[in-house]
């Protein structure tokens, strides 16, 4: 490991049982309190894309807004909330998945993204894949261009990375 990757996994929490028992919680909120390590993750984050020119950033609710929303401002980028069911005003598009721990439906904007607009996908997190997956799918349906999706922290047995690759996305993380 890396001085950088050490210093983002030691500023992760982990919490046993949490939201039910068997998952072990990697919460992030430790990370994005410690101003060093909110920075370097986003730096990290973006550093493959660099000079490219991307739209707009996909943002997951709600960790995904976090820092989504940073990301999309260290590259000049729009940015697009993907939220759960019932929250947006507008007319949406709508895909039912499963998470580590449950299920649920999301949402975006039709007019989100022009057609062959270019996206990256940002969570905090990428567990089985089905949330980054879900918000595939519903970008391009709408016509984006998907050219990558990044995380800080993948949980490689859960396979997620692996899918998206599987879709043709390339994938950035940080931290195993
Ligand atoms: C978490 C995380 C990812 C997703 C990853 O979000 O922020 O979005 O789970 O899991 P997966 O790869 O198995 O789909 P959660 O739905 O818990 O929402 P939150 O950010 O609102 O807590
Ligand atoms: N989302 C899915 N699995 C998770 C985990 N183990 N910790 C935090 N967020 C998650």
């Amino acid at each position: 490991m890396d001085n950088t990757t050490s210093e983002l996994a030691a500023s992760i929490r982990s919490i046993p049982d949490y939201p039910k028992p068997g998952i072990i919680f990697r919460d992030i909120t430790t990370l994005l309190g410690n101003p060093r390590a909110f920075r370097r993750a986003v730096d990290e984050l973006v550093q493959p894309y660099a000079g490219t020119k991307i739209d707009k950033i996909a943002g997951m609710e709600a960790r995904g807004f976090i820092l989504g929303g940073a990301v999309a401002h260290q590259l000049s980028s729009g940015f697009v909330p993907i939220r759960k069911k019932g929250k947006l005003p507008h007319d949406t598009v709508r895909i039912a998945y499963s998470l580590e721990y449950g299920v649920d439906e999301m949402e975006m904007h039709r007019d989100a993204i022009e057609p062959g607009e270019k996206v990256i996908l940002v969570d905090d997190l990428i567990a089985t894949g089905g949330t980054a997956v879900g918000a595939t799918k519903l970008l391009r349906q709408i016509g984006a261009e998907v050219v990558g999706a990044c995380f800080v922290i993948d949980l490689p047995d859960l396979g997620g990375r692996r899918k998206l690759e599987e879709l043709g996305v390339s994938v950035h993380t940080l931290v195993e």
